[in-house]
């Protein structure tokens, strides 16, 4: 790749589902150190986007770039290990589990250390554990099995999980979505301060406008598997194309 700032980049990617287009000849590059926001009306594409990046979704053409290395081809386990982390839309904890837990299994997993009769509850794991949940200001529910936490904080915990894979990379499947408003911004403050102090570049697909005005770098605007705009929040949010596509319709 040409650009040296880029850490993701994606070169002509195309998915189409039985004729739907979820991603049509997309070609775009995700900067170090940003925050970039994706918005877009349901059913556009930004989730597909997310899965093709972790190898979820392989694109029928096209390929995607890990600081220059093409990873396009790679199962989810490996681009994982490459760097790129990922929370869903719905959370993935074990909610039968302790946030400590949950997280101390995803160290784990970092470490290649799967199952079996190895012991997940190691001092080092739990102090990592520790580490990460001082980090996001989750003590008091450490020890709380993840299924009991109200939504704010389980959506917390599920990102702190992808946080705990040590990623250059995180992308971020509406991590507001099912909170209330005043605790969103409560926990985008949490997440923005945790990923300066990892130095973790993030993308994360939004629905919350004020959010995006207030939290991001940039925005990309999805609109049937294309990119119809991208740049500075206020420059995309008066762009006439987006309020028809994407403001009206949230
Ligand atoms: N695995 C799949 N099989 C078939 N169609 C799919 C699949 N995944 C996504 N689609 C379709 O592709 C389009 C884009 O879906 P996608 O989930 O990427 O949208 P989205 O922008 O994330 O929407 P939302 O805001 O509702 O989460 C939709 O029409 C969706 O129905
Ligand atoms: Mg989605």
């Amino acid at each position: 790749m040409s650009d040296e700032r880029a850490l993701l980049s994606v070169r002509g990617i195309t998915v189409n589902f039985a004729g739907v287009k979820a991603a049509d000849d997309v070609t775009l590059s995700i900067n170090r150190g940003d925050f970039t926001a994706i918005i877009g009306a349901n059913g556009s594409g930004k989730t597909t986007f997310l899965n093709i990046c972790t190898g979820y979704v392989k694109p029928q053409a096209g390929a995607v770039y890990l600081e220059g290395r093409e990873i396009t081809a790679l199962p989810p386990r490996n681009i994982a290990r490459q760097g790129i982390a990922r929370s869903f839309q719905i959370p993935q904890l074990f909610t039968d589990q302790t946030v400590r837990e949950n997280l101390m299994l995803s160290i784990a997993a970092r470490e290649g250390v799967f199952q079996g009769f190895t012991p997940l509850d190691r001092p080092e794991y739990r102090a990592e554990a520790d580490e990460l949940i001082a980090l996001v200001g989750l003590q008091s529910v450490a020890d709380t099995l993840t299924g009991t936490l109200p939504e704010g904080l389980r959506k917390l915990a599920d990102v702190t999980l992808a946080l705990a894979l040590k990623p250059r990379l995180l992308l971020l499947d509406e991590p507001t979505s099912g909170v209330s408003a005043l605790e969103r911004f409560d926990i985008m403050n949490t997440l923005m301060n945790a990923l300066r102090e990892r130095e973790t570049t993030a993308l994360f697909v939004e629905h919350d406008m004020e959010v995006v005005r207030r939290y991001a770098d940039r925005v990309l605007v999805w609109d049937t598997g294309s990119v119809i705009a991208d740049g500075l929040p206020d420059t995309v949010f008066a762009d006439e194309r987006v309020i028809k596509s994407v403001l009206g319709a949230v």
